[in-house]
């Protein structure tokens, strides 16, 4: 796993990283959100040993990140910067190339490790490609395919899908999650919430440096939502239901909507859900369906950020 104990950079207050304590599962696909200027670059380049933290450690598996270690966490690490460094004047091959003799990848070798990169990454058609004439997406896909060439257990992509097209975006998390099908451990970046929602298994939100949550999109609502949105659909009379539930302590806002279908909110402990609706079943109310409307990772997003302050 990917692990950081206390991790600290100060830039000034509210700039920099404040005792970071990230957990990257094995083998999963984890979201590191943020507002731009939240820390996510500081903390990806203390990871990738790229910034020394004024304290605090940084771990992959049991190897710790530190000048003595750089050479092995060189190997087991893929970084992709949020700005790839391209040089236009060489083709796809020979950049590739370049980076796989950076790794000392004996030439045979290297051949077949970037035939793969490219396969992976969709990027095959381009090997002969002037780095210079291509697209932002394709460029994109060669900077991933850089990251690749070395075969890294661990993959930690900086802002992958920002300044991309919306085909270019959903092309990249095609592409991330056959990296992580393959046994890779991710970590990615975003400013843009919804657009992890719906590829990483854990989350962790940052803000001014600091995490504010980390865990499963369900873990975290979990742990802010005071507020739950409750839809129901009701066979019996849908005023009555909205008067049994008006009664009860924490529900607010029952209103009618289309056909029979109610909508409220309820502020108590998520586990009392359930008695809620055993409550309306003894009224005599005939429930057809009762749902929790999920918050997504928009809303939640808003929810920390605005009750941390930050
Ligand atoms: N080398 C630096 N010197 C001073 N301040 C920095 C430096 N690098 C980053 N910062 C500040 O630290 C904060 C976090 O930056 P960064 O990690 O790049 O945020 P993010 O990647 O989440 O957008 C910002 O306020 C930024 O201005
Ligand atoms: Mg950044």
């Amino acid at each position: 796993m990917i692990r950081t104990e206390n991790l600290c950079k100060d830039f000034g207050p509210g700039r920099g990283v404040f005792n970071l304590n990230l957990e990257v599962p094995k083998g999963c696909i984890y979201g590191f959100v943020g507002h731009n200027g939240a820390g996510k670059t500081t903390t990806i380049k203390m990871l990738c040993g790229l910034l020394k933290p004024d304290s605090g450690k940084a771990f992959f598996g049991d190897i710790e990140v530190n000048q003595s270690n750089i050479g092995k966490i060189k190997r087991i690490i893929g970084y992709m910067p949020d700005i790839t460094g391209i040089y236009d004047q060489m083709s796809v091959w020979e950049f590739l190339d370049f980076y796989g003799a950076a790794f000392k990848i004996p030439p045979k070798k290297r051949k077949i490790r970037i035939e793969e990169a490219l396969d992976i990454t969709g990027s095959a058609f381009m090997i002969d490609y002037q780095l210079s004439s291509l697209s932002r997406g394709m460029r994109q896909k060669i900077g991933l395919a850089k990251t690749l060439v070395h075969d890294p257990e661990f993959i930690i992509l900086d802002e992958p899908t920002s300044g991309l097209d919306p085909n270019a975006r959903i092309e990249m998390k095609r592409i991330i999650g056959k990296l992580s099908s393959l046994g890779k451990t991710i970590l990615l970046s975003s400013h843009i919430l919804p657009e992890l929602s719906t590829i990483a298994s854990r989350i962790g939100i940052i803000a001014k440096g600091v995490l504010l949550a980390q865990g499963t999109l369900k873990e975290i609502s979990g742990q802010i939502q005071e507020n739950m949105l409750v839809m129901l659909s009701v066979d019996s009379d849908p005023n009555s239901a909205i008067q049994i539930l008006s009664s009860v302590d924490g529900i607010s806002g029952a209103r009618l909507l289309e056909g029979s279908q109610i909508e409220f909110r309820y502020s108590g402990p998520r586990d009392t859900v359930s008695a809620l609706l055993a409550h309306l079943l003894r009224s005599g109310v005939a429930v057809r369906w009762f749902s929790e409307v999920e918050a997504d990772l928009e809303d939640v997003f808003m929810k920390i950020t605005k009750s941390s302050g930050a």
